[in-house]
């Protein structure tokens, strides 16, 4: 199969990291004898310095012809204050790109031999951490309406508004059930439906689904239980389903369990076919440690992982780079200065590729 693909390295160290991820794409695509198509395109100030624009029309070309986007990271906070808001990097392209993709996927794994760099106590970890977030993009308090400021000073008033659909809630609930099949068949629906008219849908919904998957075990959380639980007992999570803020809220305390941000890879899906996936580590420019071969290339390395696996199918593939990760971090050997080594990105890169 042809692995036919968009890359988009953009700001800092998104050029370091996706460029250790395509190596390690390279060698395993290699092995399984599948030829890579993948057509590079500026993002960012990248493309702005070149193009006068953050997302340039043949950026989004290349992204359109592709079967999936991967993406580093955009954005350089002492340029971006030169720009309004809504002209930034991150909003021109990263909501330009996603648009149309309703459910982010963030994958939260705490290799035992990282232990230490969790800021939990090591009793309560002792299982291992391993959750998939699953967060609903498109809908929720980000775009209801009406949303907004009115009136004049000191009487000035704010709304906004968390709407959702049924269909929208059992078009991400199904991919929760579908991933946690998958998985360790454990899920967790996360909302708020002793307040929110919404979460009582939700709950209605993921309960009356749940009989379609008698396979999959579901509980149902309020969302302020969760946020304590993933602290308390984060061992004991398999994935996690929620709308669209409490997503926002619960992946990053979540994304803190695995010690570094720059270890968690991400997939951002759809149905539409014509809507191309989105894969990004979680992490962003990291100006301070840019073109300094410093950068953790994990995350960036694991999201080729749930690419080949979520875009292309190749789960064989998928689990020999996840594996041998986990080889490297448990081993603790060579590491990166987040996880105090003294490993560079291209060390890091390198040994990986010799763990696989
Ligand atoms: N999706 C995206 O493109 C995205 C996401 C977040 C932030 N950003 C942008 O990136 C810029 C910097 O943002 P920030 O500093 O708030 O967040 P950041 O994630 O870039 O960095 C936060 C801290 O984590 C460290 N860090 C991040 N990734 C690392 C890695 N792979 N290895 C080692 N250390 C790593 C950095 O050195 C820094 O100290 C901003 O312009 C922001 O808007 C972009």
């Amino acid at each position: 199969m042809t692995i036919d693909i968009a890359v988009l390295p953009g700001d800092g160290i998104g050029v370091e990291v996706i460029a250790a991820a395509m190596k390690v794409l390279e060698h395993v695509a290699r092995g399984g004898g599948h030829p890579i198509q993948a057509t590079y395109a500026d993002v960012g100030w990248a493309a702005i310095d070149k193009h006068g624009t953050a997302l340039p029309a043949a950026t989004r070309d290349v992204c359109r012809r592709s079967k999936a986007i991967l993406f580093g990271a955009v954005g350089l906070p002492d340029r971006d204050k030169t720009l309004p808001q809504a002209q930034r990097p991150e909003r021109v392209a990263l909501l330009e790109l996603r648009k149309g993709l309703f459910a982010n996927l963030r994958h939260v794994v705490l290799p035992p031999g990282l232990a230490e760099h969790c800021p939990l106590k090591a009793h309560l970890i002792a299982a291992g951490i391993d959750i998939m977030i699953i967060r609903e993009l498109t809908g929720g308090l980000y775009y209801g309406k009406p949303q907004g400021i009115s009136g004049d000073a000191p009487n000035r008033a704010a709304v906004d508004t968390m709407a959702y659909s049924e269909k929208e809630i059992v078009r991400i609930l199904k991919v929760g059930f579908e991933t946690a099949r998958k998985r360790r068949r454990r899920l967790t629906s996360v909302d708020k439906a002793n307040i929110l008219a919404t979460s009582q849908l939700w709950r209605e919904t993921a309960t009356a689904m749940g009989a379609d998957y008698p396979d999959v075990q579901l509980e149902h959380m309020y969302v302020d239980n969760a946020s304590m639980q993933l602290l308390r007992r984060p061992t004991e999570f398999d994935v996690i389903v929620t709308e669209n803020t409490f997503g926002d809220i619960l992946s990053d305390e979540a994304s803190m369990l695995c010690g570094s941000i720059g270890l968690v890879p991400s997939a951002c899906l759809g149905d539409d076919p014509s809507v191309v996936p989105f894969y990004e580590p979680i992490h962003g420019s990291a100006p301070d440690i840019a073109g300094q071969n410093k950068a953790n290339p994990i995350g960036a390395i694991l999201t080729v992982a749930m690419m080949l696996r979520y875009t292309f199918g190749l789960n064989q593939e998928a689990t020999a780079i996840e594996k041998g990760c986990s080889k490297v971090l448990n081993a603790a050997k060579v590491l990166t200065g987040d996880l105090g080594g003294k490993a560079s990105c291209s060390d890091v890169t390198a040994a990986v590729i010799a763990a696989m």
